[in-house]
């Protein structure tokens, strides 16, 4: 057995100096075949350790869960790195920011209006406590103390810039230490004003996180902890898009040079993202600082390793800044090789909007919570007595308006619109998206849907009728599709629906899915949601792991909620992420 410690300026393992070299990989960003590839690319870059994140609300979809098995089995994660001779630091939050909806929070939690946000109400520790026993259950006998590879455990994430209940902190440490947590906790903070003082405890050991100055990070952090190895526990070589936006890169020479003052200082590092993965599903999040932001589905991140797990410029960059302190392995990962491109087109399609099963809910209009699901597409439907303005005190996030299946109208909170005009006559239907909750700020934990009251001509419209649109399976929209009339590809579909299309594959590979006129939705492959597209950018394609092609058949469902000039859909060669800022 082995310990890992703190010492008076270094980590110590075995008593030993240990310099922590970290790359995060996120394992629920990433198809869990392609965890072992991934963090043996780690290694040849020279990297010692692998961090991730967990995040709760995908372990615990739903009150009384938690799922820990395939692309969830955190416990494999860490044995894969251990298998690859690597160290883990593990961030189990309860809070993670990550971009990851409601910073890894589950939505149910906060059904209850008195359970608090990251804060000491005990509401929320009781949930808290749950959780925690079920992700310490598989990393406590996974600390190197007990043979396994785990060397760190972090204490929440970023508290400091959000709150400063050290009561809460303590509830975290102690039930860690009950636990059988034995190797060090440390916290994460941005070095500005009194973060690192309001994130941690004075037991705990204060890590930074930046991407930029780093001496002068480094400095900041040593006034406030005099002791200790120093640590950025976050180093951002890269950064994360937006819908709308373009996208992020930032020069590989720059960030190395950055990276080779870190090492030269002496401070341990955990690169911020070594490879970021995907977003699928509807698993991203947002930020809102006064105007409401989603991510988009790629989280590539500009990172050393791309999205579909190959070496970048910036990952030879940093592999030879590596180099100059520490022994790096003398294999390389080969580059991308292009797939050949091909299209596909969609024969069938589906409606959406007379595929939702609704309930009624007396009095003002409810958030999607009530229908019991937290994520995706929801259906609103109410009897309006005639036409009008109609409004709500906000739309989260975004409203399609329909009369008798005609479109009416979109409401968007990214463009802070609350009201539309309704024509009289037919019944209203409303397609809500969630587009990603909040993972960031004092807006985690919110609520989504049409947040009332709402009102006609200023008199309150009460008992609607809500449903989720469930794509947990699609047998549904399968057994409803009918075969699209005869027509050029350019006869597009009209949406909102699902559409099918069968390619075939040679077997597993992966594929970088191209959406071009197609305007917004999300994509299926042989069932497993892939994300979200929209024809506003930057992302054009989406990437879909190798593992989820089998040879044969396959089936691409695509939910397009306005419509598409083309019945096709092609494969590209590679992975395009849209213009970026030069
Ligand atoms: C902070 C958070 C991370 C992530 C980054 C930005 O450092 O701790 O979870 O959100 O910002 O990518």
């Amino acid at each position: 057995m082995s310990n890992f410690a703190i010492g008076d300026q270094d980590f110590l393992l075995d008593d030993q100096p240990f310099r922590i070299l970290s790359g995060a990989i996120h394992y629920f960003r990433v198809h869990p075949d392609l965890w072992a590839d991934r963090i043996h690319k780690a290694r040849l870059m020279g990297l010692n350790t692998i961090e991730t994140y967990v995040p709760w609300n995908e372990h615990s979809p739903v009150p009384g869960a938690f799922v820990a098995d395939g692309g969830l089995d955190l416990g494999r994660f860490l044995d894969l790195v251990a298998d690859a001779g690597m160290r883990a630091i593990v961030r189990p939050g309860p809070y993670i920011c990550a971009e990851w909806d409601n910073g890894g929070l589950p939505a149910w939690l906060f059904t209850d209006p008195t359970v608090g946000v990251r804060s000491s109400e005990p509401g929320y520790l009781a949930a808290v406590t749950s959780y925690m026993e079920s992700v310490l259950a598989l990393v406590v006998p996974r600390q190197i103390t007990r043979g396994g590879p785990v060397i760190m455990f972090q204490i929440e994430n970023e508290y400091g810039a959000y709150g400063k209940d050290k009561e809460y902190l303590q509830h975290l440490v102690d039930l860690s230490k009950r636990s059988g947590v034995d190797v060090p906790l440390f916290t994460c903070d941005q070095p500005f004003g009194t973060m690192i003082e309001d994130g941690s405890l004075p037991e705990l050991h204060k890590t930074g996180t930046f991407g930029s100055r780093s001496l002068e990070r480094l400095d900041f952090l040593r006034e406030r902890q005099p002791t200790g190895p120093l640590m950025c526990a976050e180093f951002w070589n890269g950064w994360f898009d937006n819908w709308g936006t373009h996208h992020h890169t930032t020069d590989a020479a720059a960030s190395a040079a950055e990276l080779d003052a870190l090492l030269t200082a002496g401070a341990s590092v955990n690169i911020y993202m070594f490879h970021g993965g995907t977003n699928f599903g509807f698993s991203n999040g947002a930020n809102d600082k006064g105007i409401y932001e989603p991510t988009i589905t790629s989280y590539d991140y500009d990172a050393p390793l791309s999205e579909d797990g190959h070496p970048t410029a910036k990952y030879f960059a940093f592999r030879d800044v590596i180099a100059k302190h520490f022994p790096v392995p003398a294999e390389v990962p080969a580059p991308r090789a292009p797939v050949p491109a091909s299209v596909a087109a969609v024969s069938s399609t589906a409606p959406v909007l007379t595929a939702v099963s609704t309930s009624l809910v007396r009095g003002t209009v409810p958030p999607v919570e009530v229908t019991g699901h937290y994520r995706g597409f929801y259906l609103y439907e109410a009897s309006l007595p005639g036409g009008g303005v109609l409004s709500f005190t906000e739309v989260r996030d975004r409203a399609q308006f329909f009369l008798d299946g005609v479109p009416v109208g979109v409401l968007s909170r990214e463009l802070g619109e609350r009201s539309i005009v309704i024509p009289a006559g037919g019944r209203p239907q409303i397609l809500l998206e969630d587009q990603g909750r909040v993972n960031y700020g004092q807006r985690i934990g919110e609520a989504k849907g049409l947040m009332g009251p709402a009102l006609l001509n200023g008199v309150e419209v009460v008992d609607w009728e809500v449903g989720a649109v469930d794509l947990g399976s699609l047998e549904a929209f399968r057994a409803s599709a009918v075969a699209l009339p005869r027509g050029a590809a350019s006869a597009g579909v009209a949406g909102p629906s699902v559409s099918f299309a069968t390619f075939d594959a040679a077997g597993p590979g992966d594929r970088f899915l191209r959406l071009e006129g197609w305007t917004k939705g999300v994509v299926f492959v042989n069932g497993f949601n892939l994300g979200r597209y929209w024809s506003r950018g930057p992302q054009r394609t989406l990437y879909v792991p190798g593992p989820l092609i089998r040879e044969g058949a396959n089936e691409l469902a695509i939910l397009e909620l306005h419509g598409s000039a083309t019945r096709e859909v092609g494969f590209a060669v590679g992975p395009d992420l849209g213009p970026d800022e030069k």
